[in-house]
C-alpha cells in the first residue's frame, strides 16, 4: 500500500488547451501542450488509482495504459459538460487544463472569407463558464485541485482563485517563462488557512508526485464537514 497510496480512488485530470471555434475552420486555442496533465495520469495511475483523463487540445501523445480512461474534447463547453458527468463518481479532480476564459459570441457556420476592401475584423467574445467553479459548488467527497497560471502578481492572483473558486488546494504557477509547453515548471501550493508553500523548479512528473502525495493524503482522512 504504500507504494500504491491512491489504491481504490477514481481520479479525474484534465490537460491541454480548449478550442474555442471562429469558423469552421479556425479557432482560439492557447499554448498548453497537455505535459503537466498527462504527467499527471500517468503517476496517478502508476500510484494505484484509476484515472480519468479528460483532454482538449495536446500535442504529446496520450497514455496507452488500462488504469486511464481516455475523454477527449473540444471547446469549453464541451469540457464542462465532460467534468460534469464524470464528477460525482470521482474522489477527486485536478483541474490542470488550460480553458479558454472566452468564446466568440457568434460562431460562424461558414469559412470568413477575406472582403475586398476590408482590413480589419472584428470579433466580439462572450465569458466561458468557469468549470472548476461550477464542479467544486457541487463537492460531496471530493478533492478538487486547480492550477492558477499567471504572468503577474502570481500570490494574490492565486489565492484570490483558491477562494473565488472553492478549490482545496491552487497550484500556483508563473507562466511568464516555460511553462506552457515546457518539460519542468516551479509552483506554490496554496491550501485555506496555510501558508503557500514554493517548491523549487522540478520536472512535471516530479510536480506531479509530490502533488499527487499531498492529495492521497488528503483523501486518507476522513471527510469534514
Ligand atoms: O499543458 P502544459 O504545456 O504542460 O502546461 C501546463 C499549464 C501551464 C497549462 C498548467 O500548469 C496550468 O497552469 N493549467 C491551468 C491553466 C489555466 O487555465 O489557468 P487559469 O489561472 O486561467 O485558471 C485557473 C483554474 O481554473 C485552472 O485550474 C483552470 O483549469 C480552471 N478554469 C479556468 C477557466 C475556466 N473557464 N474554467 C476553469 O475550470
Amino acid at each position: 500500500h504504500f507504494d500504491r497510496p491512491l489504491l481504490g480512488k477514481k481520479i479525474m485530470i484534465t490537460a491541454g488547451g480548449t478550442k474555442e471555434a471562429i469558423d469552421p475552420v479556425r479557432y482560439i486555442g492557447n499554448h498548453s501542450s497537455g505535459k503537466m496533465g498527462l504527467a499527471l495520469a500517468k503517476r496517478a495511475a502508476q500510484m494505484g488509482a484509476q484515472v480519468a483523463l479528460v483532454y482538449g487540445n495536446i500535442s504529446v501523445p496520450v497514455p496507452k495504459n488500462s488504469q486511464i480512461s481516455l475523454y477527449p474534447v473540444g471547446d469549453a463547453a464541451e469540457m464542462l459538460a465532460q467534468v460534469e458527468s464524470l464528477f460525482p463518481d470521482s474522489d477527486a479532480l485536478i483541474m490542470a487544463a488550460a480553458v479558454g476564459d472566452w468564446r466568440v459570441k457568434e460562431k460562424a457556420d461558414h469559412k470568413l472569407k477575406k472582403q475586398p476592401g476590408v482590413d480589419e475584423l472584428t470579433l466580439h467574445f462572450v465569458k466561458n463558464p468557469d468549470i472548476l467553479k461550477t464542479v467544486a459548488a457541487q463537492k460531496d467527497r471530493q478533492v478538487v485541485i486547480g492550477f492558477a497560471a499567471e504572468t503577474n502578481d502570481l500570490l494574490a492572483n492565486a489565492e484570490r482563485k483558491l477562494r473565488e473558486k472553492g478549490a482545496d488546494f491552487i497550484v500556483a504557477n508563473d507562466v511568464s517563462g516555460d511553462a506552457f509547453g515546457g518539460d519542468y515548471d516551479q509552483v506554490t501550493i496554496l491550501e485555506k488557512e496555510q501558508d503557500p508553500v514554493t517548491w523549487p523548479r522540478m520536472t512535471k512528473d516530479q510536480v506531479a508526485k509530490k502533488l499527487l502525495t499531498l492529495l492521497a493524503n488528503r483523501l486518507e482522512k476522513p471527510v469534514r464537514e
